[in-house]
């Protein structure tokens, strides 16, 4: 599947995004172990999350999905889940992945994680080690899928300093915590999303937080409660970003999630200039939403603070679009995460906007991107929705067509992304 992008002609609008990649994982898995029924609204109904869904059904959790994005999961409580009758797929998904690891060493039975080709390169060492100190049993050829977890494991609580920033390690050992005697915490080197913190305090559970770290006690009950998932700031920054780069342009982006762990992008793409306003602030449960107001703006090359990298870490494949936008240069550093994304991100970026033209500068752990302006190309996504879609965000701003190849991993995180770009204006058509 590919991109065929022509120029835009961005108009004034009001759009609403799918719901929170994250917070759609985290609310099938805490609803599934929780006490009673939660019901979801705004669930992303794409296919990583799916997964997560499908995972949790064939672990004995009755899900009823009463549209697209409304369900209700009947929660089994902490020890109610069963053995699943086949291996678990958890698609393209790395939190999928790593969430379902730290849920599954506590568990009374065996199970196998599997995912498709890019997830089955990417590290999964960095959860089987604090899990296997707590007593998890995971076998893996070489630290990534397949992983099997094995049951029966006794799990003790261990005070975790985690080496790279990963809010999917954390959430991986704090899940593993509710299993473990004990108070189990992870000290982070640098604030990670809390989502998973903020819905287990809204279904009960008690987390403590002393300075950079975050603990648990073992054996507390979840209580089911409803949870409104709010739009994907990680999604809506694709439509941010073809906002400020349109002409006389006035969008708004309604009810997206801000908690301040994930505001990095917003915090970035002002710094250089954006336009961007939050209004109508509110709570979604324990989560900050907003209406996120975009005018055409002239965007200015930047050193990003490195101290942003971890509050804005899936944006910065269209934070390389921006800076090739923008006047003068870029430079990212700290970034060298993005290299074991869903794709290598800075060797992707790095080649789909030198396809377009661009001047980047690739270094192990960060970029220098010169700004300048998009000609027509064909380049390729890497199989990465995130790398697809930044690039038909540059591609609508470009001097001739340009084609995007390997497209169909969009659907993991942003169904109908090219519908919702084509209702501001833009010029997206879906090829085979
Ligand atoms: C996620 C955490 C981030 C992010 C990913 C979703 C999560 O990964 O890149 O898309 O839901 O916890 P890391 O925590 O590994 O950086």
């Amino acid at each position: 599947m590919q991109f065929n992008v022509n120029p835009a002609n961005s108009q004034d609008a009001s759009v609403i995004v799918p719901g929170d990649k994250s917070i759609s994982h985290r609310s099938v898995m805490l609803g599934g172990i929780a006490n009673g029924c939660c019901n979801i609204s705004g669930f992303l109904a794409g296919e990583d999350c799916l997964a997560t869904l499908a995972a949790l059904e064939s672990m004995g959790v009755r899900i009823e999905r009463h549209t697209e994005t409304d369900l209700s999961v009947y929660g089994v409580g902490l020890r109610g889940l069963s053995s699943p009758a086949r291996p678990l797929d958890m698609g393209n998904s790395g939190t999928a992945m790593r969430l379902m690891t730290g849920l599954l060493a506590g568990q009374s039975f065996d199970a196998t994680l599997t995912g498709d080709s890019s997830l089955s390169g990417r590290p999964m060492g960095r959860v089987i080690k604090p899990l296997t100190k707590m007593g998890a049993i995971i076998d893996s050829d070489d630290g990534t899928p397949p992983l099997v977890v094995h049951g029966q494991a006794s799990l003790q609580a261990i005070d975790y300093d985690m080496p790279v920033a990963s809010a999917q390690v954390k959430s991986a050992v704090l899940l593993a915590g509710l299993y473990a005697d004990g108070t189990t915490s992870v000290s982070e080197p640098a604030i990670t999303r809390d989502h998973t913190e903020r819905m287990f305090e809204s279904m009960g559970v008690i987390v403590s937080y002393k300075d950079n770290s975050i603990g648990i006690s073992g054996g507390q009950a979840l209580e089911a409660c409803d949870i409104q998932v709010p739009g994907d700031l990680s999604s809506a920054a694709f439509v941010i970003l073809a906002a400020v780069l349109g002409d006389e342009t006035d969008i708004v982006v309604e009810s997206v999630g801000v908690n301040p762990t994930r505001t990095g992008v917003i915090d970035i793409l002002q710094e250089m200039g954006a336009d961007i306003s939050l209004e109508n602030t509110r709570l979604f449960g324990r989560e900050p939403v907003a209406d996120l107001r975009v005018r055409s703006s002239v965007l200015h090359g930047r050193t990003v603070d490195p101290a942003l990298v971890s509050l804005a870490i899936d944006g910065f494949p269209v934070l390389f679009v921006a800076a090739a936008a923008a006047s003068g240069t870029t430079t990212f550093s700290g970034i060298g995460e993005l290299r074991v994304k869903e794709s290598d991100r800075i060797a992707a970026m790095t080649a789909g906007l030198r396809g377009m033209g661009i001047a980047v500068d690739e270094s192990e752990d960060g970029a220098v991107v010169h700004g300048g302006s998009f000609s027509a190309a064909k380049v390729s996504s890497f199989g990465d929705h995130r790398i697809a879609m930044s690039l038909a965000v540059a591609g609508a701003s470009a001097s001739g067509p340009v084609t995007i190849e390997d497209v169909a991993a969009v659907d993991t995180s942003f169904p109908g992304f090219a519908k919702l770009m084509n209702s501001i204006g833009h010029n997206i058509e879906v090829g085979v």
